[in-house]
């Protein structure tokens, strides 16, 4: 088992992933800065782990701060080393996600998502850490020309957020010795392991309702609109484009359970730890796409809420459909999504109902 830095690790995917991280065995120090999440959710971690207080001590440090901060990750570096229990590998959450707002401040951006990544990547190169799962995104494919999309397919981004992923992923390969996308398996000859997971839509939460996605402000993705509308935050919301080539005419993308996208990542883990220096670029999706009626019916389902919405004119830079060909990551990582878009629906109405203000809930 090793000992590892989870950087954004009180983030949504982050928090999902340590708990699976300290199920199997696992040691984490937690880097985050709780600009996008709460302390909470970490709280809960521990919680749903069933960790008494001095295992927790033990097997989860927390650090506040920021992923650029280079003071803050040289002290997390050196005394790991020096207490003889060295950082072993990375998995790099933090990040800024919002790609309306990532047009608004494209320098933020670029200033967490890539010169964070930098003074992370600099610090584990300086200490001899050289592994590293890197959250990277399906956003970076831009306006595929057909699904599904292979990891080979073209890097497009047409936005400022899928530039800055685009851009880590380049020095990834750079670090590693490698070309950037040739290939989703190559060799590093130097010693690297990387593995750049390319999310498609994670949603959902863990089934006990303790933790899930707790957006702060207006959230633009599908399911938290969704939910909120359900418990009355939001009163209606748009469907952009009725009239795509699709069975019902709305776009269809690929959504995976969030705790499958956590499996995905000790299997990436895994397969680094245990196999030879390389780089990996795995898509984490299911291979499967469902509509944006598909997804509101399947919510209503799972809700028993009616949700109101109006359909409106296509946006702009939007596809007819984004899915996954997740099938190189399915035979690398011997990893599959268990969970169906009932379960994702299912868990997301847990965690909104039990928690209708997120982590803020004066009850929770
Ligand atoms: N959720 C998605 O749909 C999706 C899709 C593709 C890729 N990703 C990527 O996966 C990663 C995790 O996404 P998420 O959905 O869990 O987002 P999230 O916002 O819930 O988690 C990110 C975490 O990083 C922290 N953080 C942000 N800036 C930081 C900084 N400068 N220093 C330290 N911590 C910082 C936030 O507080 C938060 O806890 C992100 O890098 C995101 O770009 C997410």
């Amino acid at each position: 088992m090793a000992r590892l830095l989870i950087t954004g690790g009180a983030g949504f995917i982050g928090s999902h992933t340590c708990l699976v991280l300290l199920n199997a065995g696992h040691d984490l120090i937690v880097l985050d800065n709780y600009s996008n999440s709460s302390p909470k959710a970490l709280e809960r971690v521990i919680e749903l782990a069933s960790l008494s207080l001095e295992k927790a001590t033990l097997r989860l440090e927390v650090v506040q701060g920021d992923v650029r901060d280079e003071g803050i990750l040289e002290r997390l570096f050196l005394e790991g080393s020096q207490a003889g229990r060295p950082i072993e590998a990375v998995i790099h959450f933090a990040g800024l996600k919002a790609v309306a707002e990532s047009f608004l401040k494209p320098t933020s951006y670029w200033s967490v998502n890539v010169c964070g990544s930098q003074a992370l990547l600099s610090k584990m190169e300086a200490y001899g850490c050289k592994t590293i799962v890197f959250s990277s995104s399906a956003t970076l494919y831009g306006a595929a020309k057909s699904s599904p999309i292979p990891e080979t397919a073209p890097i497009r981004p047409v936005n400022p957020y899928g530039a800055t992923k685009a851009a880590v992923e380049m020095m990834l390969a750079d670090l590693a010795g490698c070309s950037g996308n040739d290939a989703p398996f190559q060799t590093s000859q130097n010693g690297w392991r990387i593995a750049r997971l390319r999310y498609f839509n994670p949603v959902g939460a863990h089934p006990s309702g303790r933790i899930g996605e707790d957006p702060s402000g207006h959230p633009n993705n599908l399911f938290p609109i969704l939910s909120q509308l359900a418990i009355k935050r939001r009163s209606s919301f748009k469907v952009f484009g009725s009239d795509w080539p699709t069975p019902d005419g709305t776009g269809v993308r690929d959504y995976i359970h969030v705790m499958d996208v956590a499996e995905g990542h000790t299997a990436a883990l895994d397969a680094l730890l245990t196999s030879g220096p390389q780089l990996i670029t795995l898509n984490l999706g299911s291979g499967k796409g469902y509509s944006v009626l598909e997804v509101l019916k399947a919510f209503e389902k799972a809700s028993g809420v009616t949700v109101n919405y109006e359909l409106v004119d296509r946006r702009q830079g939007d596809v007819a459909i984004t899915v996954a060909d997740p099938q190189f990551a399915y035979r690398r990582l011997g990893w599959k999504p268990k969970l169906k878009l009932s379960d994702m629906c299912r868990d997301v109405w847990t965690w909104q109902s039990a928690n209708p203000l997120g982590f803020h809930n004066e009850a929770a």
